[in-house]
């Protein structure tokens, strides 16, 4: 559950004189890092950037002094992210290691420590631990956002608590399995499956496609809603499955007109959204009402039900899928 227990671990951050805050990770880490972009940006005005380890190490990165370093990691012991990390102590900027092994090398090496507290996570595919990451790193914005004076403490420890009761309706979405079977069998027809949505969808649209491609070795793509038209719309057609990401926000009307525009080019639609609209569409899958800063989380669930029962629907091993390892500890 979303609390505020660690917080104490981190008072010493002056978030008032943080200049901008720097997301490094890899993989599932990255995708749940880049909503703590949108979350920072949004509640806690505070500037983002945000890169994979491997990059980060690649670049010619220009350090700021009061600048916060976040690097995110299940097992701690991925080696672009250590080695990013190492990096960045050399420069004598702060750090934060945000990790599910406590006993590893960046849990070791970070200046400061958020445990997700996910549990021992054993499959290769980061489930729990990624919805544990985003937990951590939502209290983490809001924390940030308290010290501001953002938002007040009063109406911190109420959303605090709110969220755990909102977090509840997520077991409705695991009431729904006949329709997350349906929709994992389209997926399989499908001759390339799209994932689109804007905003803080943008990011758990990377992550639902990750999830899909790395347990049903399908070709998956995710794609910021604005940029189909850039590009990767002339890989739709009547043979393609699109599954968008619409919460009823601010970006409701424009995610619906992509839709609008894929449907055009004869595409299967699966629409995830708590709108009660009428929309044509394929597949409706009904989501619960959530405030909107939450939707990350809610949105994350049935995503990972399509690649679980996709996957083992094409027979595969959900737990070990082929070419990966649980830690990546080379580069
Ligand atoms: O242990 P880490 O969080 O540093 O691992 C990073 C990625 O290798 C990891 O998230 C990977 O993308 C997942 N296994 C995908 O499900």
């Amino acid at each position: 559950m979303v609390s505020g227990e660690y917080v104490d671990n981190l008072s010493a951050i002056d978030w008032g004189n943080v200049s901008k805050v720097s997301i490094i990770a890899c993989g599932s880490s990255y995708n749940a890092g880049m909503v703590a972009k949108y979350w920072f940006e949004s509640y806690a005005k505070i500037p983002v950037e945000i890169d994979f380890a491997s990059e980060f190490r690649a670049r010619n990165v220009i350090y700021d002094k009061k600048g916060v370093y976040i690097f995110i990691s299940q097992s701690g012991e991925t080696l672009d992210t250590l080695s990013a990390l190492k990096e960045a102590k050399k420069q004598n900027v702060t750090t934060i290691g945000l990790i599910n092994n406590l006993n590893s090398s960046i849990a070791n090496l970070s200046d400061y420590l958020i445990p997700i507290e996910a549990g021992v996570e054993t499959s290769v595919a980061a489930t729990k631990s990624f919805i544990a990451q985003l937990m951590k790193l939502l209290n983490l914005v809001l924390m940030a956002s308290k010290q501001k004076n953002i938002i007040t403490q009063s109406s911190y420890l109420g959303m605090l608590s709110d969220f755990n009761s909102e977090i509840a309706k997520l077991c409705d979405i695991l009431s729904v399995n006949r329709k997350i079977i349906e929709i994992s069998k389209a997926i399989t027809q499908a001759k390339n499956v799209i994932f689109i949505g804007r905003n803080h969808m943008y990011p758990i649209c990377l992550e639902g496609a990750l999830k899909l491609k790395e347990l049903s070795y399908l070709p998956v793509f995710a794609i910021a809603a604005g940029e189909l038209k850039h590009g990767s719309i002339a890989l739709v057609d009547e043979d393609s499955l699109i599954i968008g990401l619409a919460p009823k926000n601010d970006v409701y009307n424009k995610t619906l007109s992509s839709i609008e525009e894929v449907k055009a080019r004869g595409a299967k639609i699966v629409l995830l959204t708590d709108s009660k609209d009428n929309i044509d569409v394929e597949y409706l899958f009904n989501m619960p009402k959530c405030p909107d800063i939450l939707a990350p989380l809610f949105y994350t669930v049935p995503l990972q039900l399509f690649a679980y029962q996709t996957a083992l629907g094409l027979g595969r091993n959900v737990d070990r899928p082929r070419n990966l390892a649980k830690s990546v500890t080379v580069e």
